[in-house]
Order: structure tokens, then sequence, then C-alpha cells
């Protein structure tokens, strides 16, 4: 993260030309567009309808330039961002969001938030799938009993572009889920160290979600696998058969309908088909 940092900072600085690049192990190499971090707040449906969803105090994770925590501070709502890198926290106090933590979400600890927001596809910090269960589970800490996480990923799955699925081809035949995606940062001369980050499918994370007690409903898709989901905590206790993965609709709370895919319910709130995209930092790589 620390060239992502760097770039950020510069740009931030006045540095219109500064150029990140993101090269994926498969040498396939692509520019950042260093702007999208300092997009507007709601010029992304995803964002928007996330940000619509926010209330009582909010976690930003990965706040990144702090886009969202200042908009959701403009609504008077009590927000604390937290970011691993340094530079992304300088330039959120500079550009006026009031709490700022460097720090790594994965030792970050404060009193259980109402709602945690995860944008950007941040949640691929936690780089696979276990990585993501250990997320999962730590997320009861951060979260109150009746509080909420707020978070968008990708379905790298939703592509025909050939590189894309021979990159996912050889992911699977490795053994790893077809989301890990193994990239480095490359900016003026230097190269970082290779990061794995995850893009989740909403199947895999309702399945997930549900095996750490979360109730997962997904509130926005768009053509291209971006979505957005919403997590709650399951307030039922799990059945004595065994629970497993599927439920009945009759036994969940009311948010929204269940749609049996793949043996896994999907609740579906808003949208029952996927919607066109709104933006993402990528046109080419599915990275961020
Ligand atoms: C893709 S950016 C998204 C930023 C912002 N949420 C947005 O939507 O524009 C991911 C951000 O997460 C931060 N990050 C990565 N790993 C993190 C961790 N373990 N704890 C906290 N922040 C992290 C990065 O420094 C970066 O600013």
């Amino acid at each position: 993260m620390e060239l992502y940092g760097q770039a950020l900072l510069e740009f931030f600085n006045g540095d219109a030309e500064a150029t990140l690049f993101v090269c994926r192990e498969d040498g396939v190499r692509e520019r950042l567009p260093l702007n999208s971090a300092f997009r507007g707040s709601t010029d992304w449906a995803i964002d928007r309808v996330a940000l619509a969803k926010c209330c009582g105090r909010v976690l930003d994770i990965g706040a990144g330039t702090g886009l969202h925590s200042l908009h959701l501070q403009e609504r008077g709502l009590s927000v604390c961002a937290i970011d691993v890198s340094s530079q992304a926290c300088d330039i959120m106090r500079r550009r006026g969001v009031c709490e700022v933590h460097c720090a790594d979400v994965a030792c970050f600890d404060a009193e259980p938030f109402d709602t945690a927001l995860i944008l950007g596809r941040t949640i691929g910090m936690v780089e696979d799938l276990s990585g993501l269960d250990r997320f999962l589970k730590r997320l009861h800490n951060l979260v109150n009993d009746g509080g909420q996480v707020l978070l968008n990923s990708l379905d790298v799955r939703c592509t025909e572009n050939p590189v894309h699925l021979a990159y996912q081809a050889a992911t699977r035949e490795a053994g790893r889920y077809v989301g890990e995606v193994k990239w480095r940062f490359e900016y003026k001369e230097q190269r970082g160290p290779m990061l794995t980050w995850l893009y989740v499918d909403p199947e895999t994370l309702i399945r997930h979600g549900q095996e750490h007690s979360w109730c997962v409903e997904i509130l926005q898709q768009e053509d291209d696998g971006n979505y957005l989901a919403r997590l709650t905590k399951e307030k039922e206790p799990q059945p004595a058969d065994g629970g497993g993965l599927r439920r009945s609709s009759a036994n969940r709370s009311n948010h929204g309908r269940c749609r049996p895919r793949n043996g896994v319910e999907m609740r579906i709130t808003h949208t029952q088909t996927p919607v066109p995209r709104t933006g993402s930092f990528f046109d080419v790589l599915p990275l961020w």
C-alpha cells in the first residue's frame, strides 16, 4: 500500500502527472486513474445506495481520501475513518475529515459502530477466503447488535475478456478461489511487493457470511459483476438439524425475498436484474 499512498499524496499535492500502474501476475498492466480516488462521493450508483443506507455512528474502513466520510459528516453523522496508509490519513485530515485513525482494521479496537462502510472494493484487503472468514468473525466486535455492514465487491466471472478468463482458469488450476488476484503497484521506477486481493462473488459472500452468523442481502448488482451487500447480525439461533447454508425463507426476517441459487439463498432487494455499470476504478483489469 506504500506506493499507492505515495502516488495518492503526490497527486493530491498537485502532481497531475502522477501515474500509478497495477501489474497482475500474468503480466497484464494497467494505469490506475488516481482521480477515481477523489471522485464525488455520489458519482457511482453503488456509493450512492450505500451512503443512503448509512445511519448512526459509522466506521469507514479503508476510507482512502475520505470522500464518503466527508459526505456523511456533512449529513451530520458521526464518522470514524480508518486507513492503513499514513498518506491517505494525511489527505483525509487536510480535506476536513474530523476523526481519522491510521490503523489496520485487523487490529483496530473501538466501541462497536452502527454502520461499517467498506467501499471501493476494500474488502479485497482480506486477501483470500480464509482471510474473509477471519474478518467476518472480527466484524462482530466492530458492529453493534442492531448494526450493519455495507460493502461492495466484484464477481470477476462477469467478463468475456479472454485474457481474464485465462487468468481465472489458471487461478482455479492453482487451487485458488477464482477471485484471488495477485498484483503489484509500480510507481516512478519503483515496484511494490506482490499483493493478493480478494474479489468475492455474491453467492460466496452469502455462504461465508451465514457461516459467521451474518444475514447477507445483495442491495445492488451491476452487469459487470460489481455489487453492494448489506450484512446484518443473524438474530435467530441456528436450527438443530444442521442449519447449514439452506434455510427456509419462512424462518428469515423479511427485508426482501430469498431465492435459491446454487444451493444458497440469495436475498435481493432493490433490483432483481443487474443494472448497467456506473463506475469502477478499472475498465479492463478487475482491480479495485
Ligand atoms: C481501493 S481503496 C478504497 C478507498 C475508498 N474506500 C474509496 O471507495 O475510494 C482501499 C483503501 O483501503 C486501505 N486499506 C487497505 N488495507 C487496509 C487495512 N488492512 N486496514 C485499513 N485500511 C486498509 C488502502 O490504504 C486504501 O486507501
